[in-house]
This record gives C-alpha cells, structure tokens and sequence, in this order.
C-alpha cells in the first residue's frame, strides 16, 4: 500500500505475483499504475485501486501524516480518475503509528466521508489502514474493541454501496507482544548499562524515538535489590547508539546479566542492520506469554474481539 512505488516493480507485482490492489495518491502515480499493468496497448480489467488521503498523526506517537496522501482537496478528482481505470475503487488512509485514541479514525473517517460526497463516485473499499496500537511502559491504549466500535459506526455512516468492503492493515498491534530480545550487559557505569544491542539494531525505535519497552533481568535466583532506573549504550562506537529509556531493573544489574527487552515484535528485529558486524543472533522460538498483552484470557471471551 505504498503509493510511491517504481514502474517496474509495479509490473512484476501485477504479472508475475497477482498483485491487483495498488495505493496511490498522484495522478502521476495512476498513470504508472496504468501503463505499468497494460498488455500489448490494454489496459488491466482487474485492479483494485485505493486512493490515499492525507490525515493528521496527531492522535499517534509516530507520524505518518507528511510523506504520503493527497490533500483531501485533491481527492475527489483523484477519485475520478481512478474510478476510470479501476474495477474495484478504494479510498485508503494511515492515522500514524501507535494511536493513542480511537478518535483518531473517526477523525480520518469524516474527511473521507467529504471526500466520497465530493467526488460523487461509488466507492467499493474503504481502507482504515494501520495505526492500531499496542501496549509498552507508559503507552497503555485504550481497548482494541472501542477502535472496532468507532470504525464500524463511522463506516455505517459513509455514504457508500450496501457491498463495499472495509479493509484494515495493522502491523504493530498484530505483532508487538511476539517477540523479545535478550541482551547481555557488558558494561555498568552507574545508571548506564553497556549492552550487546543498540540503535543499528533491534533497539532502533528506542534510540531514534526516545520508545520505550518493558524490560526484565533473567537471573537464576530473583534480584532482591531494589529497582532504580537506566539508560542503555548500544555496541557500536557511536554516542548515537544510546536508549535513554528509563528502563527500570533491579539495583544490582551487572556486567555478565542478560535483560529480557519486550514487545519487540513490531519495529524490532526488522530494523535491525548488520552496522559494525554487529546484529548476529540467535532465535529461538518460545511460547511463554507476552511482557503486555492486549489479548489476553478474559478478553478472548467478550465477542468482538479479534482471536489470534
Ligand atoms: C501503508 C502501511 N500500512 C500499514 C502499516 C502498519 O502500521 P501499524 O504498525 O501502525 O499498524 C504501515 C506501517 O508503516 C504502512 O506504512
């Protein structure tokens, strides 16, 4: 659902991958889009093409409000457009990472709602993107269901055909609590820990954004120490490499401890880089429960909520 994308790239996706739905928010986009997925002078039958609409971040912890979607002033001849050469026509937009409310999408879902009246056209997808959040220290979202609620109600409302579908594409509520790091103190200088993994690597979100994540030391016998809070410095010679945090451990973490760092499924190991040779890891698959879950036992029993 990326709308910049390369001409070629978009004709391997269409015929070499069945790749129909496209995302797009120029009319220069369109156009490659089109010339891209023509054969021999005809053009595709087939695509699902959904307009991007540019909505505000302000609800979420990182923005994805500047790089893509049109000006909703733009959208309706956008929309006009894209209703000549597709067979399925969307409209698609990105609250930002992480919203905190789900204000967020009714928000979204009202200039999507002018766009749709403006354009006059019959729009067969509605596409409420990413954004869902997950859970980390002082990060607690509201529950998932009330996301639900507002989306359905404000769908209801567009003034669409009783078939179009509504689409969602959540990346870190579906992932987060999945996967851990553990890391090995090599270093403590005060309330510093010197660790074997940093901003080239799984721990790119804490340092670049100042995100922090739930942490926990692996001892055999339980720290009775009190807990106190640390920064960490990552393994490459950069004074970048750092997390500020606060991550709090007990008072005695040492050098030789390993610290559990969690909900690193979203964002974690997949920006990690091999910088320095560092980023070399083990992976094991284990099925202890999440350090934060937004799915838990009870949860699972109320209707509405998504099983995974
Ligand atoms: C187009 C698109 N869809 C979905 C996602 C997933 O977003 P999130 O992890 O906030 O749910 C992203 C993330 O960057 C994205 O760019």
């Amino acid at each position: 659902m990326h709308p910049v994308k390369a001409e070629e790239v978009i004709a391997e996706a269409y015929f070499d991958h069945g790749v129909k739905t496209f995302s797009l928010d120029t009319i220069e986009e369109l156009d490659k889009i089109v010339r891209a997925t023509s054969k021999a002078g005809v053009a595709a039958s087939d695509l699902n093409l959904l307009v991007r609409i540019r909505v505000s971040s302000d609800h979420a912890k990182l923005s994805l409000a500047s790089k893509f979607g049109a000006d909703p002033r733009d959208v309706s001849i956008l929309l006009f457009a894209a209703r000549q050469a597709a067979d399925a026509l969307g409209i698609c937009f990105h609250v930002g990472s992480q919203a905190m409310t789900p204000a967020a999408f009714a928000e979204a879902m009202t200039l999507v709602r002018d766009a749709i009246v403006e354009a006059a056209v019959t729009v067969d997808i509605v596409d409420v993107g990413g954004g869902f959040p997950s859970s980390y220290p002082g990060m607690e979202p509201p529950p998932m269901e009330t996301y639900f609620s507002v989306i359905h109600a404000t769908f209801e409302a567009l003034p669409i055909s009783y078939s179009a579908e509504l689409w969602c594409e959540p990346g870190r509520a579906l992932c987060a609590e999945y996967a851990s790091v553990l890391v090995r103190v090599e270093k403590r200088r005060g309330d510093e820990l010197y660790i074997n993994d940093g901003a080239y690597g799984a721990l790119f979100d804490a340092a670049h954004i100042g995100w922090r994540y739930p942490v926990r030391l692996i001892r055999q016998t339980e720290s009775r120490t009190r807990p106190m809070e640390f920064s960490f410095y990552g393994p490459t010679c950069d004074d970048i490499d750092r997390m500020a945090g606060p991550f709090e451990l007990p008072g005695d973490v040492g050098v030789g401890d390993y610290i559990e760092v969690g909900m690193l499924g979203a964002y974690g190991c997949a920006m990690r880089t091999q910088f320095n040779g560092f980023g070399v890891v083990d992976s094991a698959v284990v099925d202890d429960e999440p350090m934060a879950t937004l799915y838990s036992a009870e949860e699972h029993e109320r209707s509405n909520v998504v099983k995974l």
